[in-house]
């Protein structure tokens, strides 16, 4: 048998005639750039999320960015993020001028609230909480942390599409969040794209303008800005994927649970800790062993595909060389890098295809 990570055609054949019309109507339109098909996704997502502004760009790296630069961050400043995370959360912070400070993980692969605070200075202005996998970060903690030391705090909720924490849906905690749409995420589009979802009027405003040449209306440019728009097509095929969310998020929900009830016996994996009181949405099902690479090859060659988010953590990227003189370490983020194994995750996932990856791994133990 073969298990795919993810399934992306069996997805589209769930929804074929609902997706091949959509794209239709746009090219009927030709509302290729912005449009009407663009605002409509924006109006479904900011009520099905419950704020006040949604707006749509071209990807989540740029959703980040633009929310970052239109608060003002710049040389000088420090964005407190997490060790392990899609580099997507910290070039943006670099690309505005200020500085990422990275602090390790807990034991949910999120943000190690309790040494946050370790971390801030004078020049901290920001906290990029990651709610990674589908799990709600400590929020409670981090808007506490925030509000003590006057701090922006900006969720990026590019794996978290519908997470809850407490009960509230996460992305409306801080000042403002950011989404992936890209392919392969929970809710995904047939390209890149991304948005920004918040309650405060100004910013949102600031950030269509920016998003869109500096320009709320055409040829009146009140600042530089950039070319980040989300196009029709995309926007038309989220707006069909949109409806079928939540049945989606609850399909992952069960698959998880089927690979808890037959992965439990296998004593040497560490299967998903969920937070108490939150709702995860399962973007990944990671499990942990300390013999990942051979578990990886010896599902490979049964057919099964797996993935490492992330095989290094952020802060020992080349990328962040210059960073090093700090001499901070990030054990916890170090440690799951070579224990992590995201298993296939997806709503049409099959209890036969999760019996089988779960036999196999019981099988690669038992060898
Ligand atoms: C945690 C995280 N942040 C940001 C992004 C960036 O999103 P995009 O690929 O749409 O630019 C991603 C996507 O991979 C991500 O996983």
């Amino acid at each position: 048998m073969k298990v795919p990570f993810v399934d992306l055609k069996a997805q589209y054949a769930s929804i074929k005639d609902e997706v091949d019309k959509a794209i239709q109507t746009v090219i009927d339109n030709t509302a290729f750039i912005g449009g009407v098909h663009v605002s409509e996704f924006e109006n479904k997502f900011k009520s099905v999320i419950g704020v006040k502004h949604c707006i749509a760009v071209a990807n989540g790296t740029d959703a980040i960015y633009i929310t970052l630069k239109m608060l003002g961050l710049q040389q000088g400043d420090e964005v407190i993020t997490v060790a392990n995370s899609w580099i997507s959360t910290s070039e943006t912070i670099s690309q505005t001028g200020a500085k990422p400070v990275f602090v390790d993980v807990d034991e949910y692969n999120t943000i190690n609230v309790t040494d946050i605070e370790k971390r801030i200075t004078p020049n901290t202005k920001a906290i990029i909480p990651v709610h990674l996998y589908g799990q709600a970060c400590d929020m409670d903690s981090l808007k506490q942390i925030c509000d003590k030391h006057g701090l922006y705090l900006i969720e990026d909720c590019a794996q978290s599409h519908l997470s809850e924490y407490q009960g509230q849906t996460v992305g409306t905690f801080g000042n403002a969040a950011t989404f992936s749409f890209y392919p392969g995420k929970n809710l995904g589009a047939y390209g890149d794209a991304g948005a920004v979802i918040t309650n405060d009027d100004d910013l949102a405003e600031s950030i269509r303008m920016y998003a869109n040449h500096g320009a709320l209306k055409k040829h009146h440019h009140k600042i530089e800005g950039i070319n980040s728009r989300l196009d029709g097509l995309q926007a038309a095929v989220l707006n069909v994927k949109l409806d079928h969310l939540e049945q989606w998020t609850y399909q992952r929900n069960l698959n998880a649970q089927l690979y808890n009830k037959y992965l439990a016996d296998v004593e040497q994996i560490e299967t998903p800790r969920e937070r108490s009181n939150t709702k995860h949405s399962y973007h990944l099902y990671v499990i942990k062993t300390d013999r990942r690479d051979e578990l990886k090859q010896y599902l490979s060659d049964r057919g099964i595909q797996t993935s490492i988010h992330y095989p290094t953590p952020l802060p020992y990227l080349t990328a962040y060389n210059h960073l090093k003189e700090d001499g901070i370490e990030f054990p916890k983020a170090l440690n799951n890098s070579e224990t992590i194994l995201s298993l296939p995750m997806f709503p049409e996932l099959t209890e036969q295809e999760i019996k089988y990856v779960s036999a196999t791994i019981a099988e690669f133990f038992n060898a």
